[in-house]
């Protein structure tokens, strides 16, 4: 057995997100968001399921604070939601929805718990899409102002500041496949959101160094490594492409300060519109970049791989394998002049159910986490720069167009009675954070 020890000052932590946790979707002079919108449509979320209520952590953020305690999380990173405190995106502020991230704030601070504060996770507010959304340049600068109200708000208490959570997603599968809100198919609009997403980062980072320097600013990016099924010449050839075409749409302007130019190809006629000084502005320095890593793609040269013979696949249909995280952060530590890293996201959808024994027995969860928190330990022997981790998700809740039947959580959620079980894994995780290692 082997002991892998991390650094005393590492930062464990478990992630949600306010629209999949909060519920309380038009209460307190909440404005309708995006994912409202678009999860009250039929047919666009599994089983009609919707955020209405979700995991009613509007309501029970103290208990939830109390599960984290239980679990001695170092750190919470969760998002604020844009419509709760600015109900039409810009403007009035409703002061009740602010009220309640500063008490979250204030309670975390009590318990010792790390706040770290996501922006944007996907729900604008509705009112804002009217006028034409991420389309529209001039959400980028509605993003600044509400960033800078939060900031002003709960910058003396929250120290690191998320402008994006995944940017691709937003652009990808919110205008491309049109699976996420705001539910559109065109790939003009799909390179056009991408660049104002990464114009409104740069604003968001000037905004927040300018109302509180001392705090640590940063993106979060999702990335999934592309690998060859083989060491053909052919294969690697594959792989590297993929990765081009898929990965590095924001990795590149946000850290080399240029689009890559397999996009330039790839898009053609659809290159968005770029104003003169946009390139500097998206590539300011950050304090540190989150990374979501769930799983990888596997390429030939006859195109990706569906499944790979022997190995595990989870509720999601993505494939497990560990060791391709510590080889992408590896990677995109030698490609990149990269700040510090917080794994800010990674975790696993298993069929959980409650135990005869009342119960969550998920042992291929524990396998799953032990194996990521080992390679990251040896990618930081490797010399990348881990800071912190996060583990997706604190509990169960609202997985976007899945809607509730993927359970991703540390905590079981029963959606009926809003009860809470920590699951096998959330009290293994809790074992790991007090001895601060892993042993495999
Ligand atoms: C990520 C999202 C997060 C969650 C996980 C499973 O893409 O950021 O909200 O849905 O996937």
């Amino acid at each position: 057995m082997t002991d892998h020890k991390f650094p005393h000052n590492f930062l464990w932590g478990a992630a949600t997100a306010a629209y999949q946790v909060e519920g309380a979707w038009n209460e307190d002079g909440r404005g309708e968001s995006i994912w409202d919108r678009f999860s009250h449509m039929p047919g666009n979320v599994s089983n009609g399921d919707t955020g209405d209520i979700a995991c009613d952590h509007y309501h029970r953020w103290e208990d939830d604070i109390a599960l984290m305690r239980r679990i001695g999380l170092k750190a919470y990173r969760f998002s604020t939601s844009w419509s709760r405190v600015l109900p039409t995106g810009r403007g009035g502020v409703n002061l009740k929805g602010l009220d309640f991230y500063d008490r979250l704030v204030d309670r975390l601070c009590a318990a010792n718990i790390e706040p770290l504060l996501t922006l944007y996770h996907w729900d604008l507010p509705q009112a804002l899409q009217d006028e034409g959304g991420w389309d529209n340049r001039s959400t980028a600068y509605a993003f600044a102002d509400y960033t800078a109200l939060m900031v002003k708000r709960l910058g003396d208490r929250v120290k690191y500041w998320t402008t994006f959570n995944e940017p691709s997603v937003i652009s990808y599968i919110g205008f491309l496949t049109g699976e996420h809100a705001p539910g559109v198919k065109n790939q003009r609009m799909a390179y056009q959101v991408a660049h104002h997403l990464l114009v409104a980062h740069g604003l968001g980072v000037q905004t927040i160094q300018a109302v509180k320097p001392d705090v640590n600013a940063g993106i979060v990016l999702n990335l999934w490594p592309a690998e060859p099924a083989s060491d053909s010449a052919e294969d690697v050839a594959a792989a590297d492409r993929y990765w081009n075409e898929q990965e590095t749409l924001f990795l590149d302007p946000l850290f080399k300060g240029h689009y890559p130019p397999s996009v330039y190809n790839m898009v053609g006629k659809d290159m968005p519109k770029i104003h003169d000084g946009d390139l500097a502005l998206i590539a300011q320095k950050l304090d540190y970049v989150g990374i979501n890593f769930y799983s990888r793609n596997v390429l030939s040269a006859k195109g990706k791989l569906e499944k790979i013979e022997g190995s595990e696949y989870t509720e999601m249909g993505w494939e497990v394998c560990a060791p391709a995280l510590r080889r992408m952060l590896v990677k995109i530590n030698s490609e990149y002049e990269l700040p510090p890293i917080i794994l800010t996201e990674n975790g696993v959808a298993f069929n959980d159910e409650v135990g005869a024994d009342g119960n969550i027995h998920d042992p291929r969860r524990i396998d799953y986490l032990k194996n990521h928190f080992i390679q990251t330990r040896l990618a930081m022997l490797d010399g990348v720069d881990v800071r912190g981790y996060m583990v997706w998700s604190l509990m169960d809740n609202f997985e976007w167009g899945h809607g509730f039947s993927k359970r991703f959580g540390l905590t079981y959620v029963d959606y009926i009675t809003q009860k809470r079980i920590i699951k096998d894994s959330g009290k293994w995780y809790a074992e790991v954070i007090r001895r601060n290692e892993v042993s495999d």
